[in-house]
């Protein structure tokens, strides 16, 4: 499940929009590791009605393939047979199937014929071309990248890239695209309680404990990723259903630290009628919607989780 920014999948499908309306668009996503700019692009994709073509910058930087993210847009042309006709001799180093390379273009020949692959790709219909972690792009794709903002001139074609901020490399790229008149930034901030909740249940499969909600907000900071590792290593608490669980856990509540597994199974036991199996439950002891919450301790309680 997706939570939350609405608002910036509103944005970039407002800078679609711009890019199809007044002429070549750029989007700049930016956040720290693990906010959720892979995701929202994927969403993105998956929600827009326009071909999205994505490359991804690696960690390597400078020391990995020149121009990697715009080799494997390309690629998704090539392998889809849906290269537009026309010259691409310089491209024929990447491709051989684009044509024989000359080898007397050199590199501005190139990003013309990048330029212009784009363009007529976008001819059809609108194109969207995603550049990800923008942050540990080489000197050459970062060079590509401004090239084509500065160029492109036909409608159709949004240029979108995924940063981490606060890397130097990037800095003067990004400075000029920000300048550009077509230019969109959004910038993804930390999830909000409300919305760690939603992605808590996703997880969970149940709707989860307001108190564990308000706990790993506050230790994940809003940051999706976390919630993701807290979630499977905490074992949340889901919200106890009124038939079993709260009885269960008012039996608990008074010597949480002694509140063994084999007391919360004698307690479950006494007040349900149903053994609890262990080390994962699988046996609904009445009829509530959540198995695993009959099994979790008090929220509060110094007992570690079901095990
Ligand atoms: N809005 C969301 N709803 C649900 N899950 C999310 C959301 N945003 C991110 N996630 C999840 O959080 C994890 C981290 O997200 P993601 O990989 O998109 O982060 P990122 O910003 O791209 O990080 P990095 O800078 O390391 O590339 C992923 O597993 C993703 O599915
Ligand atoms: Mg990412």
């Amino acid at each position: 499940m997706f939570v939350g920014r609405g608002a910036a999948l509103a944005a970039l499908s407002a800078a679609l929009g711009t890019a199809v309306a007044d002429g070549p668009a750029v989007a700049l996503v930016a956040g720290e590791a693990g906010i959720g700019k892979s995701r929202l692009l994927a969403e993105f994709a998956r929600t827009t009605p326009t071909r999205v073509l994505r490359g991804t910058c690696t960690e390597l930087g400078g020391d990995g393939l020149a121009y990697a993210p715009f080799v494997a847009v390309v690629r998704q042309l090539v392998r889809d047979d849906t290269v537009p006709p026309g010259r691409y001799r310089e491209l024929g180093r990447w491709f051989p199937e684009l044509g024989e390379p000359t080898g007397d273009g050199g590199r501005h020949r190139l990003y013309e014929e990048v330029l212009d692959l784009l363009e007529r790709s976008a001819g059809p219909g609108p194109l969207v071309v995603a550049v990800e972690d923008l942050h540990w792009a080489d000197a050459a794709t970062r060079e590509l990248f401004g090239f084509l903002a500065r160029n492109l001139t036909r409608p159709g074609v949004l240029l979108l890239a995924t940063y981490r901020p606060g890397v130097a490399e990037t800095g003067p790229l990004l400075a000029e695209l920000t300048r550009g008149p077509r230019t969109t930034t959004v910038r993804l901030d930390r999830l909000t309680e409300a919305e760690v909740g939603d992605q808590l249940a996703a997880i969970l499969g149940a709707k989860p404990d307001p108190a564990a909600v308000r706990r790993v907000h506050a230790r994940s900071d809003g940051n999706p990723l976390y919630v993701e590792a807290l979630a499977r290593r905490a074992n949340v608490p889901r919200t106890a259903c009124a038939t079993c669980c709260c009885t269960v856990r008012a039996r608990c509540r008074n010597r949480p630290a002694r509140c063994s597994r084999r007391r919360r199974s004698r307690a479950v036991r006494s007040t349900t009628g149903c053994s609890p199996r262990w080390p994962t439950p699988t046996t609904r002891c009445c009829g509530c919607s959540s198995t695993a919450a009959c099994w979790s301790p008090p929220a509060t309680g110094t007992t570690s989780g079901t095990r």
